[in-house]
């Protein structure tokens, strides 16, 4: 049995929300995300092996059946949510799944947590992945701490990612650390909120950061442990990012505007003590949540929460669900009854789960920032929002532009009843969208990740006995469309070939390529085209 809060309990609801950080990594595959969650949860003491997150050699043959499993099931549950303590702060740290995982999840995973890490490859830069995800980010203003990475292998010039953070993503940067050298001659990074050097060991594990030099910057002592000409140039770029870059502004960052950045490796566990300190010192605790009455202010007595994900149990044979809740307030107590507030039903939450790095534990309490696991059979909805009563609804948890459209084949079309139960069901669930064209018959359904495909095919016959195949469909991109009516009603008109709806019945266009999506916009300079839509 756990309680997220440790073991004496904090005095007060806003005193246990104070001490939560609830965030995500972002990154593009291969920058690093899983090495650095690995060292966060080493330092947090959550694990106490390197290696466990992700298996490395062995273990790669492994993952692969893994995989088989996910996608037949659903995605993994026990890495969607890690929770380990470092410096008396809880952090609940959010999977964002990648590579082929990548899906809803990823982007949905983001409007629960209260900031993030973003992670670069110092030699790649800001990435496509990197991009989509910042993006979302930016929906709520998620404030961002960056670390730039691998910097033990040969990396870009820093300021050019510097600009390109600032150019891409239109976010100002302050460097907290500078490097001396990188690749093979990298020889540390000069902590520049605390004035002093840390040195880096190519030989060691670096995360005691032992070899720490307590001095200004021009201080003679780091003369006598830097190679000259590497110690003049940090120094020059020092003065000349201090010179360009704002300096740290904490509520800047926390408005989404400014990102601290750090560099690192988290290979050799270099620079993630400061990196889990700005976690600490920085990131914002449980902010208020909006609803559609009035902002939730994560200290008000009565529990509220809503749900981001649902998760199909691993049991083929049972219709489990885990949902998982983000609390927004109150402090939740085990056997707590809910009311839901799309059905109006009371659900008594009497097995709800806590997530470690390695176990699942009972949750006999949790506060604000926490996420819960809530089994269930079905109840419980991607968007849901659960109160001790009140009838009020959290918004911003919306559904993203399909990037994959897929039109369904059914192989025997006597079952096209089942199937579109089947599509409504697994629309609920979050696992895919589903349009119907204006024009046709045919079910058009729209992901944002391959794999999405694969566990669709495989649940729709595993759960419904229904065969299907997806053909490719000749859509590049949905936008929901809104605006006037009367203007709405003669676009889709004059569209009727893209032309869709959505499963609550909104307008979609589905458009053929980037172009006749441009075009549409410019031509229907009245008309709204969003990429996302608020769940109903
Ligand atoms: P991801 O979750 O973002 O996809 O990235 P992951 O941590 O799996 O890292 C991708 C590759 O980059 C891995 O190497 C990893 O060891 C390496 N890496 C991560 N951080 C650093 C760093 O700070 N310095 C250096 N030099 N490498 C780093 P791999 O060879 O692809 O995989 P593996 O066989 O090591 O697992």
């Amino acid at each position: 049995m756990a309680s997220a809060a440790g073991d004496s309990g904090p005095a007060s609801i806003g005193e246990a929300a104070e001490k939560r950080r609830t965030f995500a990594i972002i990154a593009h595959p291969d920058a690093g995300k899983t090495t650095l969650t690995e060292k966060l949860l080493l330092m947090g003491g959550a694990i106490h092996l390197a290696g466990q997150v992700k298996a490395k050699g062995e273990g790669r043959r492994a993952r692969s059946d893994w995989m088989k499993i996910e996608q037949s099931r659903g995605i993994s549950v026990t890495t969607s949510v890690m929770t380990f303590e470092y410096r008396d702060v809880t952090f609940n740290l959010l999977d964002t799944p990648g590579h082929e995982d990548f899906s809803e999840d990823t982007y949905r995973t983001l409007t629960a947590v209260d900031s993030a890490i973003m992670v670069i490859d110092g030699a790649k830069g800001i990435e496509a992945q990197t991009r989509k995800l910042f993006e979302v980010c930016r929906l709520r203003d998620v404030p961002i701490i960056t670390f730039i990475n691998k910097m033990d292998r040969e990396a870009r010039d820093n300021f050019e990612i510097l600009d390109e953070i600032s150019e891409i993503l239109a976010l100002d940067t302050t460097p907290m650390s500078w490097p001396v050298g990188m690749g093979g001659i990298f020889r540390g990074c000069y902590d520049m909120r605390e004035q002093k050097m840390m040195l880096f060991d190519g030989n060691k594990d670096s995360s005691e950061l032992t070899d720490v030099i307590d001095a200004p910057v021009d201080d003679p002592k780091l003369d006598a442990a830097l190679p000259a000409d590497q110690l003049a140039q940090a120094r020059e770029e020092m003065e000349l990012v201090q010179a360009a870059c704002p300096e740290f502004d904490l509520e800047n960052y926390r408005a989404g505007h400014l990102t601290p950045v750090f560099f690192g490796s988290a290979l050799r566990s270099f620079g993630i003590k400061q990196l889990l300190d700005a976690v600490v010192d920085f990131a914002p605790s449980p902010r208020p949540q909006p609803t559609d009455r009035r902002e939730i202010e994560p200290d008000e007595k009565p529990v509220t929460g809503f749900v981001f994900k649902v998760q199909a149990n691993m049991d083929p044979n049972h219709r489990d669900r885990i949902a998982f809740m983000r609390l927004c307030s109150g402090k939740f107590k085990r056997g707590l009854k809910m009311h839901q507030v799309r059905t109006g039903k009371s659900i008594g939450i009497y097995n709800p789960i806590l997530f470690f790095a390695q176990s699942r534990e009972l949750a006999e309490e949790a506060w604000p920032g926490d996420i819960i696991g809530v089994p269930n059979h079905g109840t419980l909805r991607v968007g849901d929002t659960l109160t001790e009563g009140e009838n009020l609804r959290f918004t911003g948890i919306p559904n993203f532009a399909p990037e994959i459209l897929r039109r369904v084949r059914l192989d025997d079309p006597m079952k096209a009843k089942h199937l579109k139960k089947a599509l409504e069901s697994l629309a609920e669930e979050g696992v895919t969208q589903v349009f119907r064209p204006m024009i046709g018959a045919d079910w058009i359904v729209g992901v944002v990740g391959q794999l999405q495909i694969d566990v669709l095919a495989t649940r729709i016959e595993s759960e419904y006995g229904i065969k299907v195949g997806f053909e490719a469909a000749p859509f590049y991109s949905a936008r929901w469309v809104d605006g006037d009516p009367a203007e709405m009603k003669r676009f889709l008109d004059r569209n009727q070939s893209s032309a869709a709806e959505d499963r609550d019945g909104a307008p979609v266009y589905m458009a053929r390529n980037s172009w006749d999506l441009n075009r549409a916009i410019e031509d229907w300079p009245k008309l709204k085209f969003t990429a996302t839509r608020e769940r109903s």
